[in-house]
């Protein structure tokens, strides 16, 4: 059986892009792959979040994966910090990982960016943590959003090396996916960028948002002047409304709207107030799911246990030959 994970970072509420960039297409996955789902609380350190923000984040995104259907009876749903040996596979394969290429990675280059004050070193070796948490498990496939897929790329590169290395096809080639085979953006509603914090909690829909909540950003959501010959190309910011419809909506409900694009009758009026209307059909259930879920202490650290035990068997397994391909040998 093929092995599959992916991880979201416990920085706040979920929202459309990681559901749709990391999760939605997994939960159909639970019965026929051996599914680890965590939550990277390691990987928000670099951002120095007080103890009781890592607490409450890391329980809030549990109960928020578990309303989002994963189910702890059949994937495997952990918290990173349960799992050190993740940290011993980061330091093996930092050995390996050569500063030039980390430092040439995107994601790094934006983080010297936003937060010029914090370039630290973790953030310099998150490639090389992210690929430790892949490698662990010896995943085949991880389901992402367009934004990780330089970091599946260095997962690749890192456990290759390590192969070569050691002269052992030990780690497999993680392959990073999505429903149908291109990754997603899901773009944020200000016209340009992605959904998530850095765009703005008024660009971003969470899967905590009440009705109210949800139409009052997507009434706000940036357009343009409205096509004024036909067939004209679709401008960015109208084009992603499109896209956020394409995931949340029907088929022939994206249909009807760009066939009035196309012919100059839409009215961006009718298209937000039918996009709001399926996202809050889409969000609502799983919202009453989270506060449901959130409010049980005693199942989130049932399923906490449960998921900790099995990743640890697991990732203990991994350790155990990567330190004998290595060469630690018991005396
Ligand atoms: P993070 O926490 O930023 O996001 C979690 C997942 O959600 C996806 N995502 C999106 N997908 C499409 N459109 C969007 N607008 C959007 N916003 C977020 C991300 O691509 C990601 O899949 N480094 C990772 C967490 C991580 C991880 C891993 C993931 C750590 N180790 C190992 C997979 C495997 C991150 O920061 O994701």
């Amino acid at each position: 059986m093929k092995t599959v994970l992916s991880g979201i970072r416990p920085t706040g509420n979920l929202h459309l892009g990681n559901y749709f960039g990391a999760l939605s297409n997994f939960v159909s996955m639970q019965n026929e792959y051996n599914c680890f789902f965590f939550i990277a609380d390691y990987h928000s350190l670099t951002t120095h979040p007080t103890p009781q923000n890592i607490q409450g984040n890391v329980r809030s995104v549990l109960a928020q994966y578990l309303a989002a259907g994963l189910d702890p009876e059949k994937a495997t749903l952990y918290i990173q910090s349960d799992v050190p040996e993740v940290i011993e596979l980061y330091l093996f394969l930092n050995m390996n990982a050569y500063v030039g290429e980390l430092e040439r990675c995107t994601s790094f280059k934006d983080k010297i960016r936003q937060q010029p004050q914090n370039v630290n070193a973790g953030l310099l070796t998150y490639p090389t943590l992210m690929a430790a948490d892949i490698l662990i498990h010896k995943a085949d496939f991880v389901p992402v959003g367009k934004d990780q897929e330089q970091h599946l790329e260095m997962a690749r590169t890192f456990g290759n090396r390590f192969n070569r290395m050691y002269n052992h096809e030990y780690f497999p080639e993680p392959q990073a996916f999505n429903f149908g085979k291109e990754l997603v953006k899901i773009p944020a509603l200000n016209g340009s960028g992605k959904m998530g914090k850095s765009e703005g909690e008024d660009s971003t829909i969470f899967l905590t948002d009440t009705p109210e909540v949800i139409l009052k950003k997507v009434k706000r959501a940036v357009t343009d002047a409205g096509p004024t010959e036909p067939n004209q190309p679709v401008s960015e910011p109208v084009a992603n409304l499109f896209q956020l419809m394409h995931v949340v909506s029907k088929p022939e409900t994206l249909e009807f709207f760009r066939e009035q694009y196309s012919t100059c009758q839409i009215r961006y009026g009718d298209l937000k107030k039918q996009l709001a209307e399926d996202m809050i059909a889409f969000v609502n259930p799983i919202r009453e799911r989270i506060q449901e879920i959130a409010s049980n202490e005693v199942y989130l650290n049932k399923v906490a246990q449960i998921g900790k035990e099995k990743a640890q068997e697991s990732a203990r397994k991994t350790i155990r030959e990567v330190r004998e391909i290595i060469g630690f040998k018991p005396f």
